[in-house]
């Protein structure tokens, strides 16, 4: 059998209204919140880069150019920056300046769902499997939960898909797996259910918004009518898929927060400062203080 082509792009859709923020959302991204001092997006960017993604790939829409202009060069402030010899800061954006030509935007013209998002980067990422990162799940974990399921990738081929535990009681929350016969570092995926009716979960394994995708994804999508919430969804494709093409789990054991809400996302500031030795003491002293 010949390796698995490999993965080079990712893609990040970023067009989704963020109505669980307004209004904070209305002129900001959601992805261009901070936790502390990166926005939610550079988070993803990271762990994509991190597992050797090579070409970034956003999917924006209406009101997130400024998505755009963080990843681009800023000459004024880099001009500025230099002039005044704040090497410090020029360092900080030269660590987090994508190289020339391994960015590409395209627009989802109307928010028809996640699944018709990753469907308008079908040109971009052509006849080879690429990988989908939900830039809302910001992952906390040395390793990255996308460069262990590159290593599954390369044992496995096929499509893999990144899951969590969770409590059963809150299975009917999230997209589910079943799991089947373990394979290599993973397991092999039998049946995948939006949203199980309480009780009828078939795991406690939920999909976690990071996915490892082949090409063919893009024609089932191109004909996917709209599912749960009237929008197009990418679970309802990957099903199709699935009967012609293997499906592998990847089991995340790092921490994840969904920042798409406001608990997550600020649960994820406190666990992203109580690790940064400048800020964990005088933040613990605050929460005594304000818990006693
Ligand atoms: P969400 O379900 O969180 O929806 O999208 P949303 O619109 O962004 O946020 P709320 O619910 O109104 O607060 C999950 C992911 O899919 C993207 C979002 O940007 C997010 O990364 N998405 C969703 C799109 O790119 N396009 C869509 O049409 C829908």
């Amino acid at each position: 059998m010949s390796p698995p082509k490999p993965v080079r792009k990712a893609v990040f859709p970023v067009a989704g209204l963020g109505t669980r923020f307004l209004p904070a959302t209305k002129a900001v991204p959601k992805e261009m919140l901070t936790i502390l001092d990166k926005p939610v997006i550079q988070y993803a960017v990271d762990e994509a880069r991190q597992a050797g993604i090579e070409h970034f790939v956003f999917v924006t829409g209406r009101n997130k150019a400024v998505i755009e202009d963080h990843f681009d060069f800023q000459y004024e402030l880099h001009d500025t920056l230099e002039k005044r010899g704040k090497q410090e800061a020029l360092d900080i954006l030269a660590k987090y300046q994508p190289d020339a030509g391994t960015t590409s935007f395209t627009r989802q013209q109307k928010p028809l769902g996640l699944g018709h998002a990753v469907w308008c980067a079908r040109e971009i990422i052509g006849d080879e499997p690429f990988a989908l990162l939900l830039p809302d799940m910001v992952m906390k974990d040395k390793k990255g939960c996308l460069s262990g399921m590159m290593d599954l990738f390369r044992e496995t081929g096929g499509n893999i898909i990144a899951t969590e535990e969770v409590a059963w009681a809150e299975t009917h929350k999230y997209g589910v797996i079943e799991r089947g016969n373990d394979r290599g570092a993973g397991f092999e995926i039998t049946g995948m259910v939006e949203k199980p009716k309480p009780g009828t979960a078939p795991s406690n394994l939920f999909i976690n918004g990071r996915y490892i995708l082949q090409p063919e994804i893009f024609d089932l999508l191109e004909k996917q009518k709209p599912g749960a919430g009237n929008e197009i969804q990418i679970t309802d494709a990957m099903q199709k898929l699935a009967k012609t093409q293997q499906f592998f789990g990847h089991l995340f054991t790092g921490n994840t927060y969904d920042c798409g809400s406001k608990e997550g996302f600020i649960r994820a500031n406190l666990a992203f400062a109580l690790d940064d030795p400048e800020l964990s003491a005088d933040l613990l002293v605050e929460i005594s203080k304000l818990t006693t």
